[in-house]
């Protein structure tokens, strides 16, 4: 694809998603996807190197699958989770050799069950959870038991609500440990920030 070409192409992947936000703002949880440089510097600060199985929520249009998948190595299995149609079509057209489900986060279990996967050592997530309201604990507690005993739960969130001892952080102290932040990604619109934490 020549400049010209590949400029339109991301014009239409941002009207897609933009689309998604206005159809859907609270569950888009943004207006763009994550800057490719971000996606890159939040994985820089996660552990894939030995994981079985790696399970990312909320994978959207693919801005961190794609670079996930790269890194990953071939033993590994991935399954990308995207609630929205629209989205898991656009996904797949990118990662095509990502399983992607299309489905809520809230059916992790049964996803990973119904695909008999090894145990899921790591979760990337940035399923817009803080917005979730009463949701919160439940779509926190999914996760912490899909997570085997000594995996992470790192998720990406607008850097302001990933403060280190913050609300965010608590939320995801009351169901994993050692939660800590990563450091602020000011390469997007509106800058992001990982909360790393484990399963013990
Ligand atoms: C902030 S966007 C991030 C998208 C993509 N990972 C990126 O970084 O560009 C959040 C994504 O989470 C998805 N999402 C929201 N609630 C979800 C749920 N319960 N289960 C799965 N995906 C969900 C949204 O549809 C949206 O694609």
């Amino acid at each position: 694809m020549d400049h010209a070409g590949a400029t339109a192409h991301r014009r239409r992947e941002h009207g897609q998603f933009a689309g998604e936000f206005v159809r859907h703002p609270v569950r888009a949880g943004a207006v763009m996807e994550t800057a490719t440089d971000c996606a890159a510097g939040f994985l820089d600060e996660v552990c894939v190197a030995g994981a079985r199985t790696v399970v990312e929520l909320g994978a959207g249009s693919g801005a961190i699958t794609a670079e996930l998948a790269a890194r990953l190595p071939e033993s590994s299995r991935l399954l990308a989770v995207e609630v929205s149609p629209a989205l898991t079509a656009r996904l797949r057209d990118r990662c095509p050799d990502v399983d992607v489900a299309c489905a809520s986060a809230f059916d992790l279990p049964d996803l990973v069950r119904a695909r008999d996967l090894p145990p899921v050592d790591l979760i990337v997530c940035s399923v817009p959870w803080t917005l979730m309201g009463e949701q919160r604990d439940r779509f926190l507690s999914t996760a912490r038991a899909t997570l085997t005993d000594g995996g992470t739960f790192s998720t990406l969130l607008v850097a302001h609500r990933a403060r280190e001892r913050g609300e965010a952080a608590t939320w995801v102290g009351r169901h994993f440990s050692d939660v800590g932040a990563g450091r602020v990604l000011w390469g997007n619109l509106p800058p992001l920030r990982a909360l790393h934490s484990s399963a013990a």
